[in-house]
C-alpha cells in the first residue's frame, strides 16, 4: 500500500507491505493467488487520479491498481474452477477476489504464464495496435521507436521488422541500446542522454523515418520531427516525460507536424480490446510454430471468415 500521496517520481519509501486476513469468496466470486503483477507506466497517472483505470488520487493506505496473473484457489463462481489461470485487475497484492469482471482465463499450454501480461497482454496489444492497425507498417519502411527497450517499444520494432520494415530505436543508455540492436534486431539505436543526440539520430536515419512510435512526448517528440519524412506518420502512444509531473511538460510546436504534412494518430489500447482474439491468436500460434507444434502452414485468419 502507499505510505503517502505521491509527489513527483516515486521511491521505495512511498510503499510498504501490510498483512491482512485472506479474503473469503462470497457466492459468485473466486479467490485468486497472484503469480505475476504487472508494473506499467499508466499506474503512476492512476495513483495521481489522472487515469481512467485509477480510483485516485490515492492517499496513504490505498492499494495501487494493477493487472495480475494468478491461479484460482477457491471458487464460488460458475465460470471459474479451482486451478484455472486467470488475468484480472487484482491490484498490488498477493491474493484478490474476482467477481469475473475483467477476468479472463488463460491457457498455460499456449505460452509461459508471464507472457499473458507482456507480449500477449496489454503491452503486446498496444504494440500490435500501433504497428499493425494504426501505422500499418509496410515492407521497406523505416520505423523509429522511443523507449525502445520497454515492452511496448521493443515489440513495435519487432513487429515492424517482421513486416519487412527496418526499426531504429531511441533509448536512455548504451547498455539498453546494445540490447535493442543485439537482441531485438533494430538496425540502430541512439542514446538520447548522450551529447550530440540530434546529430547521431540524423546519422542513424539518413533517409528519414516513415513512422515514429512515440512513447515519451516532450522534447523527444519534437526531435523526432527532424528525422520524420514528409507525409510521415506519428503514433502518439505515451507521455513518459510528464507522468511524474505534468506541469513540467513541454507542448509541441505545431509548426513541426505542419511542415512535415504529418499524420498523427493517438492510440488508446482499450479501443483494440475487441481485436484481442486476433492479436492473441497470432502470438500464441507463433509460439506453437516455434516449438514445432504446427503441422503444415500456420495462418491466422484476419478476413471476414474470422470468428471475431
Ligand atoms: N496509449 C496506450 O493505450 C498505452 C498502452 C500501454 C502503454 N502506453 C505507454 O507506452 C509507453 C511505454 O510503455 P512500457 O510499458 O513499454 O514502458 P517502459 O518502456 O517499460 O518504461 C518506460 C520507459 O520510458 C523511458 N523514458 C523516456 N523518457 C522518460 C522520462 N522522462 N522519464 C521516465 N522514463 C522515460 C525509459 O526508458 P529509456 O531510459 O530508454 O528512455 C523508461 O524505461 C508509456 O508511455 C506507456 O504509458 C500507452
Amino acid at each position: 500500500m502507499l505510505t503517502r500521496s505521491l509527489a513527483g517520481g516515486p521511491d521505495a519509501g512511498d510503499f510498504r507491505v501490510v498483512d491482512e486476513a485472506l479474503p473469503e469468496p462470497a457466492d459468485g466470486e473466486c479467490r485468486v493467488r497472484h503469480l505475476y503483477l504487472s508494473l506499467d507506466p499508466y499506474q503512476r497517472s492512476a495513483m495521481a487520479g489522472r487515469h481512467r483505470l485509477g480510483r485516485g488520487p490515492l492517499v496513504a493506505g490505498d492499494m495501487p491498481a494493477a493487472e495480475t496473473l494468478g491461479q484460482v484457489l477457491r471458487s464460488r463462481h460458475r465460470g471459474y474452477r479451482e486451478g484455472d489461470y486467470v488475468r484480472h485487475f487484482g491490484g498490488w497484492q498477493e491474493y484478490a477476489l474476482s467477481t469475473g469482471e475483467r477476468t479472463e482465463r488463460v491457457d498455460p499450454a499456449l505460452a509461459p504464464l508471464s507472457a499473458w501480461l507482456g507480449v500477449l497482454g496489454m503491452p503486446g496489444l498496444t504494440a500490435w495496435a500501433s504497428a499493425v492497425e494504426l501505422a500499418a507498417v509496410q515492407a521497406g519502411q523505416t520505423v523509429l521507436v522511443s523507449a525502445a527497450l520497454g515492452p511496448v517499444g521493443s515489440l513495435v520494432g519487432q513487429l515492424a521488422i517482421q513486416r519487412g520494415a527496418t526499426a531504429v530505436g531511441i533509448a536512455g543508455s548504451d547498455e539498453k541500446c546494445a540490447i535493442v540492436t543485439g537482441e531485438f534486431g533494430f538496425r540502430a539505436c541512439v542514446n538520447y542522454r548522450q551529447e550530440g543526440f540530434l546529430e547521431r539520430l540524423r546519422a542513424a536515419l539518413p533517409d528519414g523515418a516513415d513512422v515514429y512510435h512515440d512513447n515519451v512526448g516532450g522534447q523527444l517528440l519534437a526531435d523526432a520531427f527532424s528525422v520524420l519524412k514528409v507525409n510521415g506518420t506519428v503514433i502518439l502512444c505515451g507521455l513518459m516525460e510528464r507522468y511524474n509531473d505534468p506541469a513540467k511538460s513541454k507542448s509541441l510546436d505545431l509548426a513541426l507536424p505542419i511542415m512535415k504534412r504529418a499524420v498523427m494518430k493517438g492510440l488508446v489500447v482499450s479501443d483494440f480490446e475487441h481485436r484481442r482474439p486476433v492479436f492473441e491468436a497470432a502470438g500464441a500460434h507463433f509460439a506453437r510454430l516455434m516449438r514445432g507444434e504446427n503441422v503444415g502452414k500456420a495462418l491466422v485468419v484476419l478476413g471476414p471468415e474470422a470468428a471475431t
